[in-house]
Order: structure tokens, then C-alpha cells, then sequence
């Protein structure tokens, strides 16, 4: 029997109209926001793929949950059914709400960090590494050699490579490791997913140096569907049941549940040690609010508990995780080359090999952004030189590893008609690739540059 196309898992109730704008139009949007898309007004976009974060469609019984919230400042019936979910996920003793993910990163940081200390992890996220270089200590990126080849296909990119990890610790000495992370799945590598054995690998060479492990778990649920998946014993168990066992591994956790909570806000830090704990709640009364609510409202810790478990239903993530692959594939199959294979959360497109006559100092990336945009209304994000790119002294550009630009797809948010759609528009700027000339930077901020720089196109 053929396999039947796999549907969206839900019907439509409320619907956001989007706005159709000619190209005449966003040819000057795009002037006044200086090429750069982060500063258009969302209004002005078709389709907006810059990030998943935050920007899910919330289920009828979550939007029931948020009238249900209980706004009590202490003790609110909605913090006991947060904690509980997310108790009944990670198996955690000390459930700490936090407002997003960083949050629940800049509080947890705080403590453990400070100068000479090292933190490893798979890849950091930006505002992981930020928050540990912000108490003066480093962040150490140890991921598996495979994950860097982005034309290379593998079951588990995001893996740790761990016999770096032993090497790394013998070098810097365990004690001056407060703790090793592993992002799931990993964000900055282009969404590639954990496997089980390598959490458990991990978790192995953490423990005989006495080194806490901790989960970076936005994107806990597509990891657990790619281990289903792809890791052999597992495709039997349930979503939640592997989800589970990777958080038994750890001893704590960070989650911006902006991701797999399906909210628009929200975040969360999960602890077995009671003493951290401590610490933790305290600091989170001086900078997020009581903790039975962190920064939240009721109604918005009712919406976490709720997305806890409609994000593990497996027709949900089978057709989360398949929409990404078929974009992906269709992609692959046109010639565009992308990371492969496709991630759990987004598509990156390689710019160095979609532009490669665009060196990084012409910014490829900011170019395929920027014709995305003109060609269909497609907003994307350059994750490359723009974002990651460094001066020597003499302001030479130092380029990022890897020019790419993301395709973050919003859950629950499009349909197929939107994907194929957006295949439609990515392979017309493939076919018309030798326009693309590049860009320059006219302005830029001294930090974090990528928000509010200001280019022009070359040529
Ligand atoms: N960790 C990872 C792996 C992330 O992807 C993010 C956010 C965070 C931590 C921080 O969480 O935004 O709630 O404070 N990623 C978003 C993105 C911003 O677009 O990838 P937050």
C-alpha cells in the first residue's frame, strides 16, 4: 500500500491573515530597513522564518488553560501543574520558572560561572555562550568532527565528540568544569539531533569526574522523535518515554519552552541539587519573581503544562519533523545545497556553496537573505559573517566557519501550501544565483551586530 500524505494534526479555529505586498513594494521596505530583514516590520512579511521561537499557534486547550490561570502571586494552582509537568518530563526535583530561556541560562551562570571556569557542550547557543563569557568564564564548543561537514549526511550531527570531552577535561582540570552541557537538539549546527548512547556516553565520563550534566532541552521533543527514529531499540518506546530517559541522564536542565512548550513565552530550570537549588530561587527572586510563578503569569504556566504534553504526541512531531524534511528534500532533489540532512526546527541553506563566487567578506548569506525576501516575502536570517564575523586589527574580516541562512519554521503555523510555496521561491533565487553579487556593511553596532546593521548590495 502507498503511504498516504502525512496531514497537518489539527483543524483551524482562529486564523491571522497575512499581507500580500508586490515586489515593487518590498523593494523599498527593504531600502528603508537597510537590507537588513530584522528590521522590517512583520507586517510587511508573507512568510516569516526567523525564528520557531515563540512564534507557535497555541492548541484550543491551551488558550482554555490561559483563562484558567490562576494569577495568585504565591502558590498558584497553575505553578503546581506546571511543576508537575515538567516534574513528570525531566523526572527533576526543583522546577524553577523562568520568563524564557536565557533567563533560566543568566541565573544558573551566575552561580557556577565566573573566571577560569570552563563549560563544554556539543554547541553553545548564542546567548548560552554570552551568558557564561558574561561571568568571565568560556564556553567550549566540542562537537563531533561530522557535525561540521554540512554536505555530509549522519544519523546524530549534534553528537559530543567525547574523547575530546576526556581530553578537555584532563586539560582544564575537572574541578574548574561546574558543569557540561549538550544542546538538543543543536541549534547553532543546523537543528541536528543528540543520540541516546552519546547522552549516555557523555553522562559516563561526567560522572567519574564528578562533573554535573545538564541538558540545553528547547528542542527536547524533536530530539526524542529523531532518537525514535533513528536509534536502534527505540522505536518502540513512546516519545515521552525517551524523552524521559534523556533527562534520567542528566542532573539539570535550562528550557526556553518558546520551542517544544508551544508558548509564546516561557522557560524553565530543572535541578537535582537541592543546595543549587536554593541559590538558584534566590537569585530568581532578585531578577525574575516569586518561585512558584519566575517571571510568568498563571495563565502563561498553565500554557507551558499544557504544550508539555500535546508536544509529544507523535502525530504532531511526525508531521513537525517530516514538513522540515520535505522542504529540505525538495531543496536537496533542485540542487540547493543545504545542511544535510534536513534539522528538526529549521532548513539552513549553505551560502558558501549556493554563492560560491560571494566571498564571506561580501557576505553571501545577507544576499540570499535579502533576495528571499524580494523574490516571495520570505524573511530568513543569515547565520554566518553578518552574525559571527570578527576584524583582525587590522579590520580584516575574520569570517564565521560557515555561511548559512536559516529557515526557522514556526510550529503548527504553516501548511503545506505555505512550504511548497516557499520551495517555489528558494528555487527561483537558485536558478537566479549569478545576480547575487553580494553586499557591503554601512553601519554596525559594536556587539551583536546582526540586529541593526545597515548594507547595501555590491555590483
Ligand atoms: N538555547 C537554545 C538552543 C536556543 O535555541 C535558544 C533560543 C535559547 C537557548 C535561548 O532561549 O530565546 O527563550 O531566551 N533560540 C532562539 C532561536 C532565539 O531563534 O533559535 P530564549
Amino acid at each position: 500500500m502507498k503511504p498516504k500524505t502525512i496531514i497537518e494534526p489539527f483543524k483551524i479555529k482562529s486564523v491571522e491573515p497575512i499581507r500580500f505586498t508586490t515586489r515593487e513594494e518590498r523593494e523599498k521596505l527593504l531600502i528603508n530597513a537597510g537590507y537588513n530583514p530584522f528590521m522590517l516590520h512583520a507586517d510587511d512579511v508573507l512568510i516569516d522564518l526567523l525564528t520557531d521561537s515563540g512564534t507557535s499557534a497555541m492548541s484550543s486547550k491551551q488558550w482554555s488553560g490561559i483563562m484558567d490561570g490562576d494569577e495568585s502571586y504565591a502558590g498558584s494552582k497553575s505553578f503546581y501543574r506546571f511543576e508537575k509537568a515538567v516534574n513528570n518530563l525531566t523526572g527533576m526535583k526543583y522546577i524553577i520558572p523562568t520568563h524564557q530561556g536565557r533567563a533560566a541560562e543568566k541565573i544558573l551562570f551566575f552561580i557556577v560561572g565566573g573566571a577560569g571556569k570552563y563549560f563544554p557542550n556539543n554547541t553553545h547557543f548564542d546567548t548560552t555562550r554570552a551568558n557564561i563569557e558574561f561571568t568571565g568564564a568560556e564556553a567550549n564548543d566540542l562537537l563531533t568532527e561530522i557535525g561540521k561537514h554540512p554536505e555530509k549526511r549522519a544519523n546524530f550531527k549534534g553528537n559530543m565528540d567525547v574523547e575530546k570531552l576526556k581530553d578537555f577535561i584532563k586539560e582544564k582540570g575537572a574541578e574548574n568544569i561546574p558543569l557540561c552541557m549538550l544542546t538538543i537538539t543543536n541549534n547553532s549546527g543546523g537543528g541536528q539531533p543528540v543520540s541516546m548512547s552519546n547522552i549516555e556516553e557523555v553522562k559516563e565520563v561526567c560522572k567519574q569526574n564528578n562533573i554535573p550534566l545538564f541538558l540545553d532541552s528547547c528542542r527536547f521533543a524533536e530530539n526524542a522523535y529523531f532518537i525514535k527514529m533513528r536509534e536502534p531499540g527505540y522505536q518502540d518506546k513512546s516519545v515521552l518515554e525517551i524523552a524521559q530517559e534523556m533527562f534520567s541522564y542528566a542532573d539539570g536542565a535550562t528550557m526556553s519552552a518558546k520551542k517544544d512548550a508551544l508558548v509564546n513565552i516561557g522557560g524553565f530550570l530543572a535541578l537535582n541539587d537541592e543546595e543549587l537549588a536554593m541559590k538558584c530561587r534566590n537569585m530568581l527572586i532578585v531578577t525574575e519573581g516569586f518561585p512558584t510563578y519566575g517571571g510568568l503569569a498563571g495563565r502563561d504556566l498553565e500554557a507551558v503544562a499544557q504544550g508539555l504534553e500535546e508536544v509529544v504526541e507523535e502525530h504532531y512531531l511526525q508531521y513537525r519533523i517530516k514538513s522540515v524534511e520535505y522542504l529540505g528534500n525538495r531543496l536537496v532533489d533542485a540542487g540547493v545545497p543545504i545542511i544535510e540532512p534536513p534539522g528538526g526546527h529549521a532548513i539552513y541553506i549553505d551560502a558558501k556553496r549556493f554563492l560560491p563566487d560571494v566571498p564571506p567578506d561580501k557576505y553571501p548569506g545577507q544576499s540570499i537573505v535579502c533576495e528571499l525576501y524580494l523574490e516571495g516575502g520570505i524573511r530568513s536570517v543569515e547565520i554566518g559573517s553578518v552574525m559571527f564575523g570578527k576584524y583582525d586589527k587590522n579590520r580584516k574580516l575574520i569570517p564565521a566557519m560557515m555561511e548559512l541562512v536559516r529557515l526557522a519554521i514556526p510550529r503548527r503555523v504553516y501548511t503545506q501550501s505555505h512550504i511548497d510555496y516557499l520551495i517555489e521561491v528558494i528555487i527561483e533565487v537558485f536558478h537566479n544565483r549569478k545576480n547575487l553579487k553580494g553586499y557591503k556593511i554601512t553601519y554596525e553596532a559594536p556587539i551583536l551586530r546582526h540586529f541593526t546593521a545597515r548594507f547595501e548590495p555590491l555590483g
